[in-house]
């Protein structure tokens, strides 16, 4: 019975995105070096999922993968169901547009832009009217706790709140899928943890988070942890489990 009930909820469990036997290879023969190796993973809605390993392991070249951003080099993609490795690459854009956001490591802000314009910007491309977009844009930085910095462009931000800008970005259109890179590296202990709040309150059973960190404070929030090694997956971990 109990066994029968699990099944019953585990088919109900939303896969957002999965990789199979997926595999980065930089460089040419003789010379290459296998930087992702055969991933096959699923993430799922309704849990913060947490990418942790040593620098260098792989992490960023796996999310950029997952995202479309980088070509892989053998293995598959489903993003929301579809394959975007195959010739369904077309769709990638669209997908990422309206399902995805993405946290860069590097934040990627629009130099050129303010904070506000930043996140209004990616609310347009995804179909807003202006004004909705600038609306929503400046509830998002208020939500990050940017309420004051609306106007400023990124060279006048300091790292932290660049990448409160970049996090506001990626949450703003309520995307089904965040994936963040390293998002709370620049931020002190108590920016830290609204962030991590605001990150686990998008969680629903239709939307999920996956993070890469270093950050031992996102770990106690965690509903699962990948361990990832020379580019292997070496641990899946249930936090429930
Ligand atoms: N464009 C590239 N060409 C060649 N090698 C690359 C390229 N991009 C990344 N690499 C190599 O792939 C490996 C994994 O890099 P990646 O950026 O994915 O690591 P990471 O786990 O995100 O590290 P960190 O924690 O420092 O951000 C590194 O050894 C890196 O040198
Ligand atoms: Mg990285």
């Amino acid at each position: 019975m109990a066994a029968a009930t699990m099944q019953a909820t585990d088919a109900r469990v939303t896969t957002l995105l999965r990789t199979e036997r997926l595999s980065k290879v930089y460089g040419e023969p003789p010379i290459q070096t296998t930087v992702v190796n055969k991933v096959s993973v699923e993430i799922r809605a309704n849990a913060l999922t947490l990418l942790m390993g040593p620098s260098g392991s792989g992490k960023t070249t796996l999310l950029m993968m997952m995202a479309g951003l980088v070509d892989v080099s053998s293995g598959q993609v489903e993003l929301f169901g579809t394959d975007i490795t195959g010739p369904e690459i077309v769709k990638a854009p669209a997908i990422r547009r309206h399902e995805l956001g993405f946290i860069f490591q590097n934040y990627n802000l629009f130099l050129a832009l303010t904070a506000l314009e930043n996140v209004a910007e990616v609310l347009r491309l995804k179909g807003f009217r202006a004004k909705v977009a600038y609306a929503q844009a400046k509830e998002a930085l208020e939500a990050v706790g940017l309420g004051h910095r609306l106007n400023h462009r990124p060279a006048k931000l300091s790292g932290g709140e660049q990448q409160r800008v970049a996090i506001a970005r990626a949450l703003a259109g309520d995307p089904a899928l965040i994936i963040g890179d390293e998002p709370t590296a620049a931020l002190d202990t108590k920016t830290g943890q609204t962030i991590t709040a605001l990150l686990k309150e998008v969680i629903s059973p239709k939307r999920g988070v996956l993070l890469v960190t270093h950050d031992p404070r996102l770990e106690p929030h965690a509903d699962r942890i990948l361990r990832i090694e020379d580019g292997r997956i070496i641990a899946d971990e249930d936090r429930h489990g």
